[in-house]
């Protein structure tokens, strides 16, 4: 099945939620169902997928018909049932195993046999979540990067149940809206975070051990290791909260000591100063 031929389903409107709901509608999707159960940040989040369509306008990629043919696949839903017409279902989430999980228990009551079902955990146990609904075969994994639209890869991850079909079409989903697909284990972390978050938590470490303001400490690795963004300026940039919980998924199913959250990093979080979207974390945006 095609993705002009596909209804698919987004649970979550947050910062990757957003972007793949403004992907999906992009590549041609029949219908893009969102859903948030905060119905003003779906709001507000449908409205910055507008933008992020305006921008594309303003650098002639794309015209004005194409946005508002790509803003009429995008249908705010009220109601998980909504989705029981769903081929593909991507949730988004917060990064909380038990509110995970309770979801996919709920929608093992609403989706129909065969609609693939894909979380876009970036550390949980797909197998784990699996096993909470009806059809373990047909969840996935498909972890998108932040900022979705730009970032290039989507890590496309088998539970130990899902089927091959399953895993064939996180692919071919991946590269109809213009991302590589890259298969990975389901191990704590899958590839990539497995070595960014470890790398961030070093960077906080530095910065808690003095060994330089946060600011030089970024400027090292932009300009000694050629990274588009400083690790701090990225925990910001993805949230500390999330970096957080990365790290203690690591410490639960990998090793406790190795991936010991750097006390800074834990007190930031503590204070509520988890990043951009909070308006202080390692920086301070207020301003
Ligand atoms: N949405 C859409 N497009 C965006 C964007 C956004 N949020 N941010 C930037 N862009 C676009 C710009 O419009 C620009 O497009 P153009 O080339 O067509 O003009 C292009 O990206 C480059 O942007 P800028 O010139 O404004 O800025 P930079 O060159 O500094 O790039 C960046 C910004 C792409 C965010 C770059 O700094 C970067 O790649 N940073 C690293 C991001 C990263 O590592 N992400 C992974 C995080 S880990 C993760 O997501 C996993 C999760 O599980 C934790």
């Amino acid at each position: 099945m095609t993705l002009k031929e596909q209804k698919v389903g987004i649970i979550g409107l947050g910062a990757m939620g957003h972007g793949i709901a403004q992907i999906t509608a992009q590549a041609g999707a029949k219908e893009v169902l969102v859903f948030d159960t905060d119905a003003t940040q779906l709001n507000k989040q449908i409205e910055r997928i507008a933008k992020g369509y305006d921008k594309l306008v303003a650098k002639e990629k794309i015209t004005e018909s194409d946005k508002e043919t790509f803003l009429s696949r995008i249908k705010a839903c009220s109601s998980l049932s909504d989705f029981s017409s769903c081929d593909l279902v991507i949730e988004a989430i917060t990064e909380n195993t038990a509110a995970k999980e309770n979801l996919f228990k709920e929608l093992s009551g609403i989706l129909s046999d065969n609609c693939a079902l894909a979380t876009n955990t970036s550390s949980i146990s797909i197998t784990r979540l699996a096993a909470c609904y009806k059809n373990p075969q047909k969840v996935l994994g498909l972890h998108f990067f932040n900022p979705v639209p730009v970032m290039r890869l989507v890590e496309v991850i088998k539970a130990m149940q899902t089927n091959d079909q399953t895993e064939a079409q996180g692919c071919e989903f991946a590269e109809a809206v213009g991302k590589t697909p890259a298969k990975v284990k389901d191990f704590a972390g899958f590839a990539v975070n497995r070595i960014l978050v470890p790398m961030i938590n070093e960077a906080a470490y530095a910065l808690y051990e003095g060994i330089s303001d946060a600011k030089t400490i970024d400027n090292t690795m932009k300009l000694g290791a050629n990274h588009p963004m400083g690790p701090l300026e990225l925990a910001d940039f993805v949230g500390l909260d999330v970096i957080l919980s990365v790290l203690e998924v690591y410490q639960e199913n990998l090793s406790p000591e190795r991936y010991r959250p750097c006390p800074l990093l834990r007190k930031l979080v503590e204070a509520g100063h988890i990043g951009r979207k909070a308006g202080k974390g390692f920086y301070d945006y207020s301003n």
